[in-house]
């Protein structure tokens, strides 16, 4: 047990690491362990849960550039700004190409039993359910909080629902996709459709990290 009077890295929780050292969220992802819904967990917990050795992600973490500047700003309104140009309209434009090349792969590849049969449709019902997740937090929930409208638990509490929604849909991407690896003889359309389902995982996660952890926590 540690009994330094600042936790140690072990005992502070995946979300206050997620939120406080820059970096650490893409190992986090690599280590499969949920960072940006229910990061309640400690590090140590996290880590035990997953199986991943406790020391070895440590000395990742320790060794993240800590001069790095933050990933996104810390104004209320310049975070929303940010949500919106670097998550919202990007999914817009990932989801379309994903689907694009999804149907290209099912319709050509088919009939091998390696092939991602579903994901098209998956990726569809995914971008309506974002969509509809997007126009709520566009037209009625950050107006609010530009508005300084606090406190917002009621619908912070809807969209943070929605959220643990969208974890099970990456969840049910990564099976379909057998977590993002395509077969050693794929061609050009399926790699690049496997490179963008996990762009998509990796933006989808970091999105959801910055409302829930971080802007939300100011409207409480
Ligand atoms: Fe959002
Ligand atoms: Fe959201």
């Amino acid at each position: 047990m540690d009994t330094a009077a600042a936790p140690s890295l072990r005992d502070q929780t995946v979300r206050d690491i997620a939120v406080n050292r820059p970096g650490s969220t893409a190992i986090f992802r690599r280590h499969k362990i949920n960072y940006c819904c229910g990061g309640d967990a400690s590090l140590a917990e996290a880590a035990g849960d997953r199986g991943v050795d406790l020391a070895g992600l440590v000395a990742q973490l320790d060794a993240l550039d800590r001069s790095e500047a933050a990933l996104a700003p810390d104004e209320t309104d310049a975070l929303i700004d940010h949500l919106l140009e670097r998550y919202h309209e990007v999914h817009r434009r990932q989801f379309p190409e994903a689907i694009f090349l999804a149907a290209r792969v099912e319709s050509v590849h088919g009939d091998r039993p390696d092939c991602p049969t579903g994901v098209s449709q998956h990726l569809a019902f995914m971008f309506d359910d974002l969509e509809a997740h997007h126009q709520k937090e566009e037209l009625m929930l950050f107006p609010l909080m530009r508005r300084g409208a606090n406190p917002l638990s009621g619908p912070i509490a809807r969209m943070e629902s929605e959220h643990e929604d969208v974890i099970e849909q990456l969840k049910g991407l990564a099976r379909l996709t057998h977590d993002f690896t395509p077969p050693e003889n794929a061609c050009g359309t399926w790699r690049a459709l496997y490179a963008l389902c996990q762009e998509i995982d990796a933006d989808l996660r970091d999105h959801m990290h910055l409302e829930n952890n971080v802007l939300f926590r100011r409207f409480g």
